[in-house]
């Protein structure tokens, strides 16, 4: 049985890496794709949402929502996914179907899939919040929630103490935090252990499909700014590890923790509160990734975009 999945992102290079791997994941069924304000404007998100299934020649699409522009802004946003979003590559596009209400889109497809649908977050969480804000039962009748957001024992990304896609709407992400849905997280504390190099893109390109020419046009442009930001040599993929604890959980490790958004710190706006302490007083609110199998994931990641 295919696990249905609403996929809310902002493409955003690790959220086209995030796509692909979903699109070629038979266990997978994605019934929806929803475009969130984040490393681009949502309007810029849904078009490269619809420039990645045309690339793909992806035969029936999916539903497609667009939600409201992030709370905040980032200066310098552009310069870590290009232009475009998808690292300068500018991919062509010839249709676009008419966007649809994100949050309306999220909560229709849940009531048509009572109890079955796994939504994965690699976005700000203004579209989640935006739904649960319309529909609170949402958080009930969703299977799960999988977030890439958040630092919790690590520095942030966007500020000393804040990851991006939570400081982009520290509000949203507070709001789903605590909504009661049953949350995995996967923080920069996870994420940033796995670091695709040009050898891994190499072995990708050998494929020559459709996925492998995709990353060969927007994944150097990640080379270039990691080298110039994080003073790595390949990128991180951070999104693509939320669609793996999907579909290969058995390569991740998680704690059970309550995890709080600072949401008015002059310094600490954004950041992700875990309770840490031993003989902790608070009820646990989500599952935390801790771990991942760094090697096995890039293995899986390699094999599955080299077949897509
Ligand atoms: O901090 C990493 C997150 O911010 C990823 O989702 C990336 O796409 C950016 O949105
Ligand atoms: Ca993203």
């Amino acid at each position: 049985m295919k696990k249905k999945v609403i996929i809310d992102c902002d493409p955003g290079i690790d959220d086209a890496v995030a796509l692909l791997l979903a699109l070629g994941s038979a266990e997978l069924e994605i019934v929806a794709i929803t475009a969130a304000g984040g490393n681009i404007a949502p309007e810029v998100g849904f078009k490269n949402i619809c420039r990645i299934l045309e690339h793909l020649q992806h035969k029936k699409w999916p539903p497609l929502g667009q939600g409201l522009p992030a709370a905040a802004q980032i200066p310098g946003a552009q310069e870590i996914h290009g232009s475009d979003g998808l690292g300068n590559s500018h991919l062509p596009l010839t249709k676009t179907p008419a966007p649809r209400s994100a949050p309306e889109l999220i909560i229709k497809t849940i009531e048509r899939n009572p109890g079955q649908i796994s939504i994965i977050a690699t976005a700000p969480l203004t579209n989640i919040a935006g739904a649960l804000r319309l529909k609170a039962s949402v958080a009930e009748e969703i299977e799960d929630l999988v977030i890439m957001g958040g630092a919790i024992e690590v520095a942030g990304n966007v500020s000393p103490r804040a990851e991006f896609n939570i400081f982009m709407n520290p509000q949203a992400a507070r709001e789903v935090f605590l909504s009661g849905a049953k949350i995995t997280l996967l923080p920069l504390d996870v994420t940033q252990k796995v670091i695709f190099t040009p050898e891994h893109l190499e072995r990708i390109r050998q494929s020559e499909g459709p996925a492998a020419a995709l990353l060969s046009r927007i994944i150097p442009h990640s080379f270039k700014t990691h080298a110039q930001f994080e003073g790595i040599r390949g990128c991180y993929l951070h999104d693509a590890l939320a669609v793996a604890a999907r579909v290969r959980p058995s390569l991740f490790k998680t704690r059970r923790l309550f995890v709080d958004v600072e949401t008015r710190g002059e310094l600490t706006r954004g950041m992700t509160v875990a309770d840490l302490r031993h003989r902790s007083r608070t009820q646990p609110n989500m599952d935390v990734v801790v771990e991942v199998d760094a090697e096995g994931f890039l293995e899986f990641l390699i094999q599955r975009l080299s077949l897509s």
